[in-house]
């Protein structure tokens, strides 16, 4: 076999070099901890993006680069949204982590020259979701708060078994699950939690009026 068909029967996949080259900066900029989540959560993405007809490479690489910016400082985080023109609501300046996902986004489009906007927006959405949000990134929201290293009590088994049946009345679901979890840990809740519960909560009271 010549060298040349060597190199295109056995040439790097670009989608393989890019996923290993982002493993390898996040091994460098989250803990391992964080990283073992990560691959949970490409995983899980995976998972679901197959259960509903996705894109599954688009899923994986949204789900392998959600925390991108997960241990960013909360001044880095502040100026690059503010840089990037980002509106920012009072919950944001008092808890900038909470930018670390739309953050995350811009770090995937500069830094590792993503530009598919599915992608970018389910990054962006993976810890407040957005009213309207696609289902690529409602399967990255579910799979953020749903991977197995999540736990493995009664509610996350039930949301799992949820977001394998039905992609929007899990994300519903999930959005409770974790509204229950802040008022009991006594933090602030981002509005957009709150439009994203409710629009996910209409829209499937209305698939169940209508089937
Ligand atoms: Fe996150
Ligand atoms: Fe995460």
């Amino acid at each position: 076999m010549s060298d040349f068909a060597t190199i295109v029967e056995f040439g790097a996949n670009p989608a393989t070099e890019l996923r290993e080259r982002t493993i390898a900066w996040l091994q460098e900029n989250v803990s391992e901890h964080r990283v073992q989540h990560i691959l949970g959560v490409e995983a899980t993405s995976v998972e679901l993006a197959q259960i509903y007809g996705l894109d599954v490479e688009k899923a994986a690489l949204a789900g392998l680069m959600h925390d991108l910016a997960k241990y960013f400082k909360p001044q880095k985080l502040l100026e690059m949204a503010k840089a990037e023109g980002l509106e920012l609501d009072p919950v944001d300046l008092v808890n900038p982590h909470l930018l670390h996902a739309d953050v995350g986004a811009i770090v995937a489009r500069d830094d590792f020259q993503v530009t598919d906007h599915e992608v970018l927006m389910a990054i962006a959405d993976h810890t407040l979701g957005r009213p309207g949000m696609s289902a690529l990134s409602c399967v990255v929201f579910l799979a953020d708060s749903l991977e197995p290293g999540r736990g493995d009590d009664q509610i996350l088994q039930d949301l799992r078994q949820h977001s394998r049946q039905n992609l929007i009345t899990a994300v519903w679901h999930t959005c409770d699950y974790g509204l229950q979890h802040l008022i009991t840990a006594r933090k602030q809740i981002h509005p957009r939690t709150i439009r994203t519960r409710n629009w996910a909560m209409s829209e499937s009271l209305k698939a169940a009026a209508s089937s």
